[in-house]
């Protein structure tokens, strides 16, 4: 039982993908990280992440065990990862770990939640449910600049939303599965939407695609 999660840059996926796959009992893999390892090994190598040949050598030999999230959660290694993650060879490299993981989730669970930009279009196109997650650019930036400031990291609002637009650009123009919403998931908006109600309306989404799945889940923090 897969549930695919994919959205655009801070449009509030991880958050609810964690959420969800707590909520279910199954095991959860958040994609962006293995890109993110794989923009910092070369950026630490002082390598160019756009240079293909170093960002498909650092992500055939990624040690995925090891990953630290903390660091691989800064602004300069996000913009990394969405330039390595336009390479045909990095994506290649991490597709089979994605797969292996959905196919056999860890922990011996009933079921996996993965997030990124292509797990329902490229990695795993059979999943049962796939949700697409957005919102506005500018209720992105500021969700973005929030977090940064709650995390002690400096940021400007515009400065954010610029970056914020560029990736933006570069994850959706990209020939190697750029980002889009699969034909058949359903696309929930966050703008209006506070953390819990867009937890609530991917339950319904589920319990319409696999009835009975969602029973017995608490849907109170
Ligand atoms: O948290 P945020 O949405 O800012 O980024 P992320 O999900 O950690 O992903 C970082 C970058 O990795 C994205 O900008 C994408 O370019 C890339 N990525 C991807 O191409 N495919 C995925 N399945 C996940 C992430």
């Amino acid at each position: 039982m897969i549930v695919a999660i994919d959205g655009p840059t801070a449009s509030g996926k991880g958050t609810l993908a964690r959420r969800l796959a707590a909520a279910l009992d199954f095991a959860y893999l958040d994609s962006g990280l293995l890109y993110r390892a794989v923009g910092a090994a070369v950026l630490a190598a002082g390598g160019d992440p756009a240079e293909p040949a170093a960002a498909a050598v650092a992500a055939r030999t990624l040690d995925i065990e090891a990953l630290d999230p903390v660091p691989l959660r800064r602004e300069a290694v996000g913009q990394a990862a969405s330039i390595v993650a336009a390479i045909p060879e990095v994506r290649a490299a991490l597709l089979d770990h994605q797969r292996r993981f959905a196919g056999a989730p860890p922990g011996a669970k009933a079921g996996a939640v993965l997030d990124g930009r292509d797990i329902g279009t490229a990695v795993c196109p059979q999943a049962e449910v796939k949700i697409f997650v957005t919102a506005s650019a500018e209720e992105r930036a500021l969700r973005r600049h929030k977090e940064l400031l709650e995390r002690g990291e400096a940021s400007i609002y515009a400065r954010v939303a610029a970056d914020l637009r560029e990736r933006d650009r570069r994850d959706s123009e990209r020939a190697a599965s750029p980002l889009r919403p699969a034909a058949d998931a359903e696309v929930l908006d966050t703008d209006a939407l506070a953390a819990d109600e867009a937890f609530q309306t991917a339950l319904e989404i589920i319990e319409a695609k696999c009835p009975g799945l969602t029973a017995g889940v608490r849907t109170t923090r």
